[in-house]
C-alpha cells in the first residue's frame, strides 16, 4: 500500500528518494510524489501513475534537501494528480506525505474551510498539512504534535517545512515508520526496503510517537512531548534480495526461492538428540505450552490459509484442538479470550492492520498471543513480543509464495514441539524431523520440472471459471490455489472442500469448468477419488496433482509431487498449484507481480 520515503542530510534528496520509491513499488500503488525544500522554498512534483512517470515529470535541476517522497494507494479520492502525496498548506511551504487514514477528515476539512483554507485534493490527508500550518506553535515538531491531538485516525507521516530545512517530523500511529541512521544522514521510510541500499541501522517508531530527524541524529517523543529511548537494530536483508536477478518476475523469483527460504526456516530449529525442534522465540516454558488447551491462529489471505495447514498440523501432532480464523473477522464478533489458548497471528509482512487488529483485541482482553511472521521488527511481530521468524528473506511480488511455504514449515516446527511435550513418539518426533530435513530437496525437484506444469496452464488459460477441490489439509492447498490463480491470472477460481461439492457446486461442473484437485496419497485417497468420478460423471475436466503410482480414474492430466511424511504432504503439493497461477497469469499477459487493485501489505481496515 502507500509507501513514505525521506532524507535528510548533504547529499542531492531526489536520486536518493527515487530510488527509495522504486523499492517501494511493490507495496501496490496508483499515483507518486516528491517534494524538496530548496532555498526556503518547496519544490513539488507529483502524479497519476507510476513512479517512472514521476521521473519523466522531474526538472532536469530539480535539487534540493531534505525531501520526502510518497506512492500513494487510494482511499479517499480516485487516484489523480491532484490526490497523490505531497499535500501543502495555502502558502506551499509545508507538505505532508501520510500513510492511513484520518477518520474524522471530514468535520476537519469543514473547520479549516470556515476560516478560509481552500482545499486542493479530496484526501483525508490534506488536512494535515492546512492543520500543521494553521497551529501557533513555534517549532514544526510542536506545530505536528499540536495538529496530531486533533486528529483521529490512524497515520504513518513525514512533514517538511522548507521555511525550516533543518528537520523532517515522522509519526506514527498504527502505520510503520522506520528511521535509518546513516553517517551524517539520515532516512525515514514506511518499510526498511526503501532503506538498505543506505543503511542496516533503524529505528522502528511506536504507535503514539512522534521523531524530530535531523542530518545527525533524530530525537523521539511521545504526542505529549515526553522523551523516548531507542536502541537501533540491524536489518539483515541485502539490496540484492530486493532485485529480480536473472529472473523477469519477483514471482518466479521467489517460487525458486523456497528450497533455500524453507532451508532459513528450519536452520538451527531442528533437535536431533530428543527429535524435537528448537524454538527459542515463542518464550514459553514446556510447563506453560503444556497448560495449553486449544490453539487459535489468526490471519488473512494466504497467511490465513497457511495457518489453516498449521491448525491442521497441531491438531494432529499435539492433540490439540486447533482452528484458524480470518483475522478479518475476528474482533468484529466479540470473540471469548480463554485462558488456555495459545493465540497465533500469522503475518508476512508483519503489517497487516486487520491481523494486528486481531492481536491487540486478544492482548486487551489478556490472552497469550505469539507471531509467525517473516518482517524483522515489523509491527505484529513487535506487538506479539514473541513468536517464529520465517526468515524467508524479502518478498517483493504481491503474492505470498515463499512465504507461504515457510510459514506451514513454520508451523510443522511448532506442532512437533508441542507434540513432542504431548504424546507425539520420539520415532514420530524423528521420522518428522527427516522429512523437514527432505523438503528443500524436493520442492527442487518440483520446481526443476516447471515445463510440465506451463503445458496443463496452456489449458487451464483459456477457461474462464476453475475449481479447486481438495479434503482436510488438502483443502486448504486447494483454497490456497485457488487464491493464488485469481490474484494473479483474474480467472475466477473458486476453492471447495471435495467433500462439500456434491451439496451444491456440482450443478455448475462441465466440460468447460476444470476442476484442480489435490488428491495425496492418504487415507482419504480412496474418497478423493469418488469425488473425481463424480465430476468426470458430468464431463468436467480434471487436473490432479498427487502422489506417484496409478490413479483408478481417468483424469485429463496429473502432476506428481513427491511424497513426504502424510503431515507434511500439504507443503509440497502447494508448490506445483503457484507455479500453475504463474503460468496461467503469464499466458494471459498479466502484470504478474502487480495485479490489479492488490497492495503487497494491507495497511488499512
Ligand atoms: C497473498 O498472495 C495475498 N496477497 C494476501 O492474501 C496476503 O496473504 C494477505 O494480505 C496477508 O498478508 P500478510 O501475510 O502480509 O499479513
Amino acid at each position: 500500500m502507500c509507501g513514505i520515503v525521506g532524507y535528510i542530510g548533504k547529499r542531492d534528496a531526489a536520486p536518493i528518494l527515487m530510488e527509495g520509491l522504486h523499492r517501494l513499488e511493490y507495496r501496490g500503488y496508483d499515483s507518486a510524489g516528491i517534494a524538496l525544500a530548496h532555498a526556503g522554498e518547496l519544490r513539488l512534483a507529483k502524479c497519476k501513475g507510476r513512479v517512472r512517470e514521476l521521473e519523466r515529470l522531474l526538472p532536469s535541476r530539480f535539487k534540493g534537501s531534505p525531501g520526502i517522497a510518497h506512492t500513494r494507494w487510494a482511499t479517499h479520492g480516485e487516484p489523480s494528480d491532484r490526490n497523490a502525496h505531497p499535500h501543502c498548506d495555502a502558502a506551499n511551504r509545508i507538505a505532508v506525505i501520510h500513510n492511513g487514514i484520518i477518520e474524522n477528515a471530514a468535520a476537519l476539512r469543514a473547520r479549516l474551510e470556515s476560516t478560509g483554507v481552500v482545499f486542493r485534493s479530496e484526501t483525508d490527508s490534506e488536512v494535515l498539512a492546512h492543520l500543521i500550518a494553521a497551529m501557533p506553535e513555534h517549532s514544526l515538531d510542536e506545530a505536528v504534535r499540536a495538529a496530531l491531538r486533533l486528529v483521529t485516525g490512524t497515520y504513518g507521516l513525514a512533514v517538511l517545512d522548507a521555511a525550516r530545512p533543518e528537520a523532517i517530523v515522522a509519526a506514527r500511529n498504527g502505520s510503520p515508520v522506520v528511521l535509518g541512521i546513516g553517517e551524517r544522514e539520515m532516512f525515514v521510510a514506511s518499510d526498511a526496503a526503501a532503506l538498505v541500499r543506505h543503511t542496516r541501522s533503524v529505528v522502528y517508531l511506536d504507535d503514539g510517537e512522534l521523531a524530530v530527524v535531523r542530518a545527525d541524529g533524530f530525537e523521539t517523543a511521545t504526542l505529549d512531548g515526553g522523551p523516548t529511548a531507542k536502541i537501533p537494530s540491524r536489518i539483515t536483508w541485502t539490496s540484492e534480495a530486493f532485485d529480480k536477478g536473472e529472473y523477469t518476475h519477483f514471482m518466479s523469483k521467489e517460487i525458486a526461492e523456497q528450497p533455500e527460504a524453507v532451508g532459513r526456516t528450519l536452520s538451527g530449529r531442528l533437535d536431533k538428540r530428543f527429535q524435537t525442534t528448537h524454538l527459542g522465540g515463542i518464550e514459553l516454558a514446556a510447563h506453560e505450552l503444556l497448560d495449553i488447551r486449544r490453539v487459535k491462529i489468526l490471519g488473512c489471505g494466504s497467511a490465513y490459509i497457511a495457518g489453516s495447514i498449521g491448525a491442521h498440523l497441531i491438531e494432529q501432532l499435539a492433540r490439540l484442538p486447533a482452528h484458524a480464523e480470518p483475522a478479518s473477522e475476528f474482533r468484529y464478533r466479540n470473540p471469548v479470550i480463554e485462558r488456555d489458548t495459545l493465540y497465533i497471528a500469522v503475518s508476512q509482512s508483519g503489517e497487516t492492520f486487520d491481523t494486528l487488529a486481531a492481536v491487540q483485541e486478544v492482548k486487551r482482553k489478556g490472552g497469550r498471543v505469539l507471531g509467525v511472521v517473516n518482517v524483522v521488527g515489523s509491527t505484529i511481530a513487535r506487538e506479539c513480543g514473541r513468536g517464529i521468524y520465517l526468515h524467508a528473506g524479502p518478498e517483493v511480488a504481491v503474492v505470498s509464495t515463499k512465504t507461504f511455504t515457510c510459514t506451514a514449515v513454520a508451523f510443522a516446527l511448532l506442532a512437533i514441539h508441542l507434540g513432542r511435550i504431548r504424546d507425539l513418539s520420539t520415532a514420530d518426533g524423528g521420522r518428522l524431523l527427516t522429512a523437514l530435513a527432505a523438503l528443500p530437496e524436493q520442492i527442487s525437484d518440483i520446481i526443476a520440472r516447471e515445463d510440465e506444469i506451463a503445458r496443463l496452464a496452456e489449458q487451464l488459460a483459456g477457461c474462464e471459471h476453475a475449481y479447486f477441490v481438495g479434503r482436510s489439509a488438502g483443502y486448504a492447498v486447494a483454497m490456497e490455489g485457488a487464491l493464488k490463480l485469481k490474484e494473479v491470472s483474474y480467472l475466477h477460481a473458486e476453492a471447495y472442500s471435495a467433500a462439500e461439492l456434491k451439496h451444491g457446486p456440482l450443478a455448475l461442473i462441465s466440460p468447460e469448468t476444470p476442476t484442480v484437485a489435490v488428491v495425496p496419497r492418504d487415507d482419504l485417497y480412496g474418497k478423493n477419488i469418488s469425488t473425481i468420478e463424480e465430476i468426470r460423471a458430468r464431463r468436467g475436466p480434471v487436473f490432479a496433482v498427487t502422489h506417484a503410482g496409478e490413479m483408478p480414474v481417468m483424469v485429463d492430466a496429473a502432476f506428481v509431487v513427491p511424497a513426504s511424511e502424510p503431515e507434511l504432504d500439504p507443503i509440497l503439493l502447494n508448490i506445483p498449484l503457484q507455479l500453475l497461477a504463474y503460468h496461467v497469469a503469464l499466458r494471459k499477459g498479466c502484470d504478474v507481480d502487480k495485479p490489479r487493485n492488490l497492495a503487497k501489505s494491507v495497511t488499512v481496515e
